[in-house]
C-alpha cells in the first residue's frame, strides 16, 4: 500500500516537474508594439498555418474563417483535429506559422495582451482551478468585482449546488482535503468566471466526457445564458449543442472538411452526416440503457 502510494506521489511530483519544464521552456509571446484596438467582435482567419514546435506536421493546415459579429459558429470533427488549436489561436496562446487571426479587423499580434485578455474569454476542455477559495477562483474573471457580483455570476452560472454541497459555501478552499469537483463542475465555475469577465468574444471548449447528465445539462444552460449578444466559437464533442449555430465547420487533419448549417451538412451526406448519425446511435443506445 505504502509503495503504491509512494509510486502516485511520485508520479504527481513528476507531472509537476514536466509542467513547470515546458513553461519554463516556452518562449513568451513578443508582446505588440502597434496598440492598435479591435474594431468589434469579429473574427477572421486569413489562410492560417500552425505547427506545434518540434512538430513536422501542421496542427491547423491552411484555414480560412469568418465569423460576424455577434454570430455563434461550432468547430466540430475527430479527436486530434485542430478545435482547440484553432481557438487557441484566436486567443494567441500561441502565433501563427503562416497567414493572420484578426479581431475586430485588427491582427492579434498588433493588439496589446491585456486588451486581447479582455476582450476574449476562454472556457478550456479542462478546466482547472487554482488552490484558493471558489470566490477568489472566480474574482480572477474581473479583480475588482464585488462579493455579490461574484455571487450573481455563480447563479448565472448555474453553480449554486456546487456552493452548497460544501459546507464553507463560497469560501472552500479548492485543493484542501475531502473537497472534489468534477470536470463539469469545474467547467461551471470557469464560466462563472466567463461571466463576471463578460467578454464580448467568448470561447467554450467543451469537456470530452460529462460524468452525469445533470452536469451536461447544466453546463449547457449556463453556457447559452453567458453567448446572448457574444460572439462565439463553441467546440462541441455533442452535437446536439450545435444544431442552431449559424455555421458549424468541420475540422479534420488541421484542416476544413466541410461548413454550413445543421440541417445542409445533415443532407450533404459528408463526415458530418455521418457524425450526425453515430451520435443519434449513441444516444439511442443510453436511453436503452436507462430503460426508458
Ligand atoms: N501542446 C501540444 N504540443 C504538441 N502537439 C500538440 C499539442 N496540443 C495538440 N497537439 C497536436 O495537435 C493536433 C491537434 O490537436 P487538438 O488538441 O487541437 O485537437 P482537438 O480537435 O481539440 O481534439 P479533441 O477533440 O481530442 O479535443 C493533434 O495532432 C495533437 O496531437
Ligand atoms: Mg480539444
Amino acid at each position: 500500500m505504502k509503495v503504491a502510494y509512494a509510486g502516485e506521489a511520485q508520479m504527481i511530483v513528476d507531472d509537476a516537474l514536466n509542467r513547470m519544464y515546458e513553461i519554463l521552456e516556452t518562449e513568451p509571446l513578443s508582446e505588440s508594439k502597434k496598440n492598435e484596438k479591435p474594431q468589434d467582435s469579429s473574427i477572421t482567419l486569413d489562410n492560417v498555418i500552425f505547427a506545434y514546435e518540434n512538430s513536422e506536421v501542421n496542427a491547423i493546415d491552411g484555414i480560412n474563417l469568418s465569423v460576424k459579429a455577434g454570430e455563434h459558429i461550432a468547430l466540430v470533427g475527430p479527436s486530434g483535429g485542430g478545435k482547440t488549436t484553432l481557438a487557441s489561436l484566436i486567443a494567441r496562446f500561441w502565433d501563427v506559422k503562416r497567414g493572420a487571426v484578426k479581431i475586430g479587423g485588427t491582427d492579434v499580434r498588433n493588439i496589446p495582451s491585456d486588451e486581447l485578455m479582455n476582450y476574449v474569454s476562454y472556457v478550456f476542455q479542462d478546466s482547472k482551478l487554482l488552490k484558493m477559495s471558489i470566490m477568489d477562483n472566480i474574482r480572477m474573471g474581473r479583480p475588482d468585482a464585488t462579493d455579490e457580483e461574484v455571487m450573481q455570476a455563480l447563479r448565472d452560472a448555474q453553480c449554486m449546488d456546487i456552493i452548497e454541497k460544501f459546507p464553507d459555501g463560497v469560501n472552500t478552499m479548492i485543493g484542501s482535503k475531502g473537497i472534489y469537483v468534477s470536470g463539469g463542475e469545474c467547467q461551471r465555475l470557469s464560466i462563472a468566471r466567463a461571466f463576471l469577465k463578460n467578454a464580448p468574444v467568448l470561447i467554450l471548449d467543451e469537456a470530452t466526457a460529462f460524468a452525469d447528465p445533470d452536469n451536461e445539462r447544466l453546463v449547457q444552460q449556463a453556457f447559452e445564458k453567458l453567448s446572448k449578444d457574444k460572439t462565439v466559437i463553441m467546440i462541441a464533442h455533442r452535437l446536439s449543442t450545435v444544431t442552431n449555430a449559424d455555421c458549424i465547420y468541420v475540422l479534420a487533419d488541421g484542416k476544413i472538411a466541410e461548413s454550413g448549417k445543421h440541417s445542409e451538412l445533415v443532407a450533404n451526406n459528408g463526415i458530418y452526416s455521418r457524425m450526425w448519425n453515430e451520435y443519434n446511435k449513441s444516444v439511442n443506445r443510453q436511453v436503452g440503457k436507462a430503460g426508458v
